[in-house]
C-alpha cells in the first residue's frame, strides 16, 4: 500500500516536471518554427544557461523572459541574466537572429553584458520594436543612424554605456517615442534641432554626457514633456526662453553645465514645474520675483554655484509648496524677510550659504526645519528660534562661535553705507568704516587725531614696559639656570607694542567713569582678590553691567597685566571673556572692563542654591556640564591650535571658566597666558645633564609653559565635572594626588558601570547619558597621563567631546581591533593612543574587572594609613599575584617625577 501510494505520488511528479502545459494550459506554445530556430541561435550567440532557457522545454510556457502571443514570440527580456562559462568567454553584442522573430515587440537586455557596438542593420530591420531597454550593457560605439526607421519606438533606454559619437539627427524621426534615455554615455556634438518634433516624449533625459552648443529652442514644442535632463554637460550661451512653453513640465535639470546670462524665460505656463535645478553654471543677473509667481507646484528649486546678484525674490520665502531652496554660492545680498504671515509648511530646508546676506536673523527662519546661513554677513544677537534650525557660522553675529572677524564685516557694512554693529561692542573708538557725513566731518578728524595721539603714546609706555620686563625676565632666567619657567623670552609672543591694536582693547576709559562705575570700588562691589588683581562689579553709563579688574602694578607682576593686554590686543575669539575697554591713565594702577558673566564661574554655578526656601543646593544638569567641558575645550583649542605662536592659559580651572547667561563658556584669567615653550637651548642642556624636573611645575615653581601641562589641568576640570566635586582643579599638589589615586581606578574603557562609583550623586542621569559620562571620564584620565608627551592634543579632545559617544561605542567594542588597526591621526586614536600607554592594565579586561573590587579597598586602605605615595597601595595587600598588576596601575595613572628612563622617552 505504502510503495503503491509513493509510485503513484511520484508519476504525478513526473508529469508535472515533464508536461508543464499541465500547469498553464492556457499558454499556446510556440508555433512558428523560424523563431524557434531563431530562440535556439540567440542562446548559443548570447551564451544564455540551461537555468533560464532550457533546450527541450517550449520557450513561450517554460523559459524565462520569453513572452508569446498567439505562438509567437512579442517579447525578450534577459536583463540581469548569467551567461554560460563557454559563453562569457567571448561577449558580443550578437543578436543576429533577433530580426527572425516577426511580431516582436520589445527587447530587454538591460544589465546583461554586450560589450560591442550596435550593428548598423539594427534599427532598419527591426522595425516593429516598441520598447528597447539596453542600459548598463557596456555597449561602444556609435549610435547607428538607423534607429530613425523604428518608427514604433515608444521606450528607447540606452543609458550607462560607453556609446559615444554624436545623436543621429534620424532619433527625431521616432514619432512615437515617449521616453528617450541617453544618459550617462560618452555622446558628443549638439542635442538635434529634430528633436522638437517628437511630439510624444514625455521623458529626455541626456544627462551626463559631453554635449556642446546651446539647447535647440526647438524643444519648447515638445508639449508632453515632463522631465527634461540635460545636467552635467557642456552646454553652453544662454536658456532658451522657449523652454517656458514647456506646458506639462515637472522637473527640468539643467545643472552643471556651463549657461550664461540671465534666467530669462517666461515661466508663467510652467504651472506644473515641481522640481528646477539651475545649480553650477555661469547664469547671472538678479531674479524677478514675478519669475516663480505662478509656479504654485514648485517644491525643489536648486540655483546655486552661479553668480546671480541682487535680492533673492520675496515671492521665494512664502510660497508654500517650496521646501527646498538650494541658493548657496552665489551673491545675493539683502536682508531677512521679516514675514510674520509664515507659510503652513515648516518642513522647508533652505541654504542660502556663501552669499552675501546681511542684517539681522528674523522670525522667518522659524519656517524652517533646517536653514544654512553660513558664510554670510548677518549680525545682531541671535534669538533662540534660531538657535536649533539655523547654521550661522563666519557671518559677523554677536556671541557667537566661530565668526568672521571684525575687520572683513567692518569693510562689508561700510562699502556698502550700511550700520554694522561691531558684534555688539561699542564702537567709539574704532575708525569709521564709511565716509563720514559732512557735518561732522572736522570733529571726527580731531576725535581721530586725540585718539591716535593718546594710542601712540600708549603704545610708547607699553613698548617700554615690555622692553624691561622682558630683558629682566631673561637674565632671571638664565640667572637661575633652571629649566621651566613661565615666558622663556625667545617663546614670548612677539613683543607687543608695534602691533598693539586699541581697537581689540574696547573702548578707553576715564579714571572718574570707572570710580563711578564702581562707587568708588566699594567693598560691596569687590568680587574676588584674584591673583592677577581684584575683581569689582560695576555699572557703566547707560546701565551695562560689567566686571572691572583693579591691577595695582605695585603688588602685581606688571608682566602678568601687559600679557593679557597682549593677548587681547591679538587674539579675538568667542570663547575668550570680552574685554569692552581699559583705562590705563594712572601710572601704578590699571584697569581692565570685561563683560559681565551672569553666571559666574563653573566653581561658583555648579550648584546653585534654589529659589525655594528649602535652601537645597542644584546641580548643573549633564547636558549643560558637557557643553560647558566642550566651550572650554573650544576656547584651549583656539589658544593652542589656531593661534602662532601656540599660547598655553596656564590656569585651566574651575573658577577661570566663566559662563555667561546661556552658560556658553568665556575663558577667563587670562594674565598667565603665554606663548609655548619652544625647544629652548635650556632645555636640552637639562636633557642633557639628566636634571630632575617634575612634569607639571618648573623648578622655579611656576607652570610649565606647555599645551600640555593645559591639557593636564583641562583634566581635572573634566573629572570636576564628573564628580561634583568642586575645588580639586585649583588645589595643592598633596590632596590633588590623593583625589585622583582615589578617582582614577574607577574610569575604565572596559567597564563602564565602574564609573558610577564616582559620578557626582546629584547627577540624575540615564542609561545613555552613563554613557556621555563614562566618556569625558575616558578622556579626562587620558588627558591626566603622567607623561605629557602622552597627553592627546586639545583638538582631540574637542572632537572627543563633541562625539562622546564615540569614545566609548568605538572604544569599548572595538578595543581589540583598535589596537592593532588603530588609525594614525584620527582623534579617537589621539586619546586612547595615551589611554594604552596610561592603562597597561586595562589591557587585560579580566583582570581588570575582576580585580576591581580589590583595587577599591586596597585604596581606601592607603588613604586611612594616610599614604600619599602612589606605590603603596598595591604593597598594603601584597602577596597575591594580582598586586604587580595594581602596582603597575597605580603607578602608570598618578602624576608623579619622571624617572631618567621617561625623560628621555619624553624627548624622543
Ligand atoms: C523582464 O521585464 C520585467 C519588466 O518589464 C521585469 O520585471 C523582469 O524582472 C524582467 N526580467 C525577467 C528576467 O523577466
Ligand atoms: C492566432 O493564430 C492563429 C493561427 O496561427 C490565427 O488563426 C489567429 O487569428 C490568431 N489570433 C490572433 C488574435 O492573432
Ligand atoms: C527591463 O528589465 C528590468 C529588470 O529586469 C526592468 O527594471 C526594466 O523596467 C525593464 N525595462 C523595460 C523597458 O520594461
Ligand atoms: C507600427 O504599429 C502599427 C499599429 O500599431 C502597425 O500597423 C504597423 O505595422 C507597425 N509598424 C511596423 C513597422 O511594424
Ligand atoms: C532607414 O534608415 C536609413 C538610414 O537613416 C535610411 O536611409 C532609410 O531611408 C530608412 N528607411 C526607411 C524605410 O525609412
Ligand atoms: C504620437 O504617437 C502616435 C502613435 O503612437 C502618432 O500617431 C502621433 O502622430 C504621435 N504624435 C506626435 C505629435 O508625433
Ligand atoms: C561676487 O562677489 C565677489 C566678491 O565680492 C566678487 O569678486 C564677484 O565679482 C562677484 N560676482 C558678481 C557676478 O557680481
Ligand atoms: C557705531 O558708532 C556710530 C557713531 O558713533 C553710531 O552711529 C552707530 O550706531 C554705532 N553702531 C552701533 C551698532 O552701535
Amino acid at each position: 500500500m505504502d510503495d503503491l501510494t509513493r509510485v503513484l505520488l511520484g508519476l504525478f511528479v513526473l508529469c508535472l516536471l515533464i508536461n508543464p502545459a499541465f500547469q498553464q494550459t492556457q499558454i499556446v506554445p510556440l508555433s512558428s518554427r523560424i523563431e524557434r530556430v531563431a530562440l535556439l541561435q540567440l542562446r548559443s550567440s548570447l551564451g544564455l544557461r540551461t537555468k533560464e532557457w532550457p533546450i527541450k522545454a517550449d520557450p513561450c510556457s517554460v523559459w524565462v523572459g520569453i513572452q508569446c502571443q498567439n505562438g509567437s514570440v512579442v517579447g525578450i527580456n534577459i536583463s540581469g541574466f548569467r551567461r554560460t562559462r563557454v559563453g562569457s568567454r567571448n561577449p558580443r553584442f550578437a543578436v543576429d537572429a533577433l530580426p527572425l522573430f516577426a511580431s516582436l515587440l520589445s527587447f530587454n537586455a538591460s544589465r546583461f553584458s554586450l560589450p560591442g557596438s550596435i550593428p548598423d542593420w539594427f534599427g532598419q530591420r527591426l522595425r516593429s520594436l516598441q520598447i528597447l531597454d539596453l542600459r548598463s550593457c557596456s555597449i561602444v560605439g556609435a549610435i547607428p543612424a538607423s534607429f530613425g526607421n523604428m518608427t514604433n519606438l515608444s521606450q528607447l533606454y540606452l543609458a550607462d554605456n560607453d556609446i559615444t559619437g554624436i545623436v543621429p539627427d534620424s532619433v527625431g524621426q521616432l514619432s512615437s517615442l515617449s521616453i528617450l534615455d541617453l544618459s550617462k554615455n560618452g555622446l558628443t556634438g549638439v542635442i538635434p534641432p529634430s528633436f522638437g518634433s517628437l511630439g510624444n516624449l514625455t521623458l529626455l533625459d541626456m544627462s551626463v554626457n559631453y554635449l556642446s552648443g546651446t539647447i535647440p529652442p526647438a524643444i519648447g514644442a515638445l508639449s508632453k514633456l515632463e522631465i527634461l535632463n540635460l545636467s552635467s554637460n557642456s552646454l553652453s550661451s544662454s536658456i532658451p526662453s522657449q523652454l517656458g512653453d514647456l506646458s506639462s513640465l515637472v522637473v527640468l535639470d539643467l545643472s552643471s553645465n556651463s549657461f550664461s546670462g540671465s534666467v530669462a524665460p517666461d515661466f508663467r505656463v510652467l504651472r506644473n514645474l515641481q522640481k528646477m535645478v539651475f545649480g553650477r553654471n555661469q547664469l547671472s543677473g538678479s531674479l524677478p520675483g514675478n519669475l516663480f509667481a505662478s509656479l504654485t507646484q514648485l517644491q525643489s528649486l536648486v540655483l546655486s554655484h552661479n553668480d546671480f546678484i541682487g535680492e533673492i525674490p520675496t515671492i521665494l520665502w512664502t510660497m508654500p509648496s517650496l521646501v527646498f531652496l538650494d541658493a548657496s554660492g552665489n551673491n545675493f545680498t539683502g536682508s531677512l524677510p521679516n514675514v510674520s504671515s509664515i507659510p503652513s509648511a515648516n518642513s522647508a530646508i533652505f541654504n542660502l550659504s556663501q552669499n552675501m546676506l546681511y542684517g539681522g536673523l528674523t522670525i522667518v527662519i522659524r519656517r524652517f526645519s533646517f536653514i544654512d546661513l553660513s558664510d554670510n554677513y548677518l549680525q545682531g544677537k541671535v534669538p533662540d528660534y534660531a538657535r536649533s534650525n539655523a547654521s550661522l557660522t563666519r557671518n559677523c553675529l554677536q556671541a557667537q562661535f566661530s565668526q568672521r572677524a571684525a575687520a572683513p564685516c567692518a569693510s562689508f557694512y561700510g562699502e556698502r553705507g550700511l550700520t554694522f554693529d561691531n558684534f555688539g561692542l561699542r564702537n567709539d573708538t574704532q575708525a569709521p568704516p564709511s565716509k563720514p557725513h559732512k557735518k561732522s566731518h572736522k570733529k571726527l578728524i580731531i576725535l581721530a587725531a586725540v585718539i591716535g595721539g593718546v594710542g601712540i603714546i600708549a603704545l610708547v609706555i607699553i613698548m617700554l614696559v615690555l622692553f624691561i620686563v622682558c630683558t629682566r625676565k631673561g637674565t632671571a632666567t638664565s640667572q637661575r639656570g633652571t629649566v621651566v619657567d613661565s615666558v622663556p623670552t625667545g617663546a614670548s609672543p612677539p613683543p607687543p607694542g608695534a602691533s598693539l591694536n586699541f581697537s581689540s582693547l574696547g573702548e578707553g576709559f576715564t579714571y572718574q567713569q570707572i570710580l563711578q562705575a564702581t562707587s568708588n570700588f566699594s567693598d560691596a562691589d569687590l568680587i574676588k582678590h584674584g591673583h592677577s588683581g581684584d575683581l569689582f562689579r560695576g555699572i557703566l553709563e547707560g546701565g551695562i553691567p560689567v566686571v572691572i579688574k583693579k591691577v595695582d602694578l605695585n603688588s602685581v607682576k606688571k608682566e602678568a597685566f601687559m600679557q593679557e593686554l597682549d593677548v587681547f590686543s591679538k587674539v579675538s575669539h568667542t570663547r575668550l571673556v570680552p574685554l569692552l575697554g581699559h583705562c590705563l591713565d594712572n601710572e601704578n594702577e590699571k584697569y581692565l572692563i570685561y563683560k559681565y558673566m551672569p553666571n559666574g564661574d563653573l566653581s561658583s554655578s555648579l550648584y546653585r542654591k534654589t529659589r525655594s526656601e528649602d535652601d537645597s543646593l542644584q546641580s548643573l544638569d549633564w547636558i549643560t556640564r558637557l557643553k560647558i567641558a566642550t566651550g572650554a575645550a573650544e576656547a584651549l583649542s583656539y589658544l593652542h591650535h589656531e593661534c602662532s605662536p601656540p599660547l598655553v592659559h596656564r590656569d585651566v580651572q574651575a573658577s577661570s571658566i566663566l559662563l555667561d547667561d546661556k552658560f556658553e563658556v568665556r575663558l577667563g584669567s587670562l594674565g598667565e597666558i603665554c606663548a609655548q615653550e619652544g625647544e629652548t637651548s635650556q632645555s636640552r642642556i637639562t636633557r642633557l645633564l639628566r636634571l630632575p624636573q617634575s612634569s607639571e611645575q618648573g623648578a622655579s615653581g611656576t607652570p610649565a609653559a606647555t599645551c600640555a601641562y593645559d591639557v593636564y589641568c583641562f583634566g581635572k576640570v573634566l573629572l570636576e565635572l564628573v564628580t561634583g566635586k568642586l575645588g580639586m582643579s585649583a588645589s595643592s599638589d598633596g590632596t590633588m594626588k590623593e583625589w585622583l589615586e582615589g578617582t582614577l581606578p574607577y574610569i575604565s574603557i572596559y567597564d563602564k558601570e565602574l564609573v558610577t562609583n564616582i559620578i557626582d550623586p546629584s547627577l540624575i542621569v540615564d542609561e545613555d547619558l552613563l554613557e556621555e559620562v563614562w566618556a569625558m571620564a575616558i578622556v579626562a584620565r587620558s588627558c591626566l597621563n603622567p607623561k605629557p608627551a602622552r597627553r592627546p592634543l586639545m583638538r582631540y579632545i574637542l572632537k572627543a567631546l563633541e562625539n562622546p559617544l564615540k569614545v566609548v561605542r568605538e572604544e569599548s567594542t572595538g578595543s581589540a581591533r583598535l589596537r592593532t588597526t588603530s588609525s594614525r591621526g584620527s582623534w579617537n586614536a589621539a586619546v586612547f593612543g595615551s589611554w594604552r600607554s596610561s592603562s597597561d592594565v586595562a589591557a587585560v579586561p579580566a583582570a581588570a574587572t575582576s580585580n576591581k573590587l580589590e583595587g577599591a579597598s586596597s585604596f581606601k586602605h592607603s588613604k586611612h594609613s594616610g599614604t600619599s605615595g602612589s606605590q603603596g597601595s598595591g604593597q598594603n595587600n601584597g602577596g597575591d599575584h594580582s598586586s604587580s598588576n595594581r602596582r603597575q596601575q597605580s603607578r602608570d595613572i598618578f602624576p608623579e617625577p619622571l624617572n631618567e628612563e621617561d625623560l628621555e622617552r619624553q624627548h624622543e
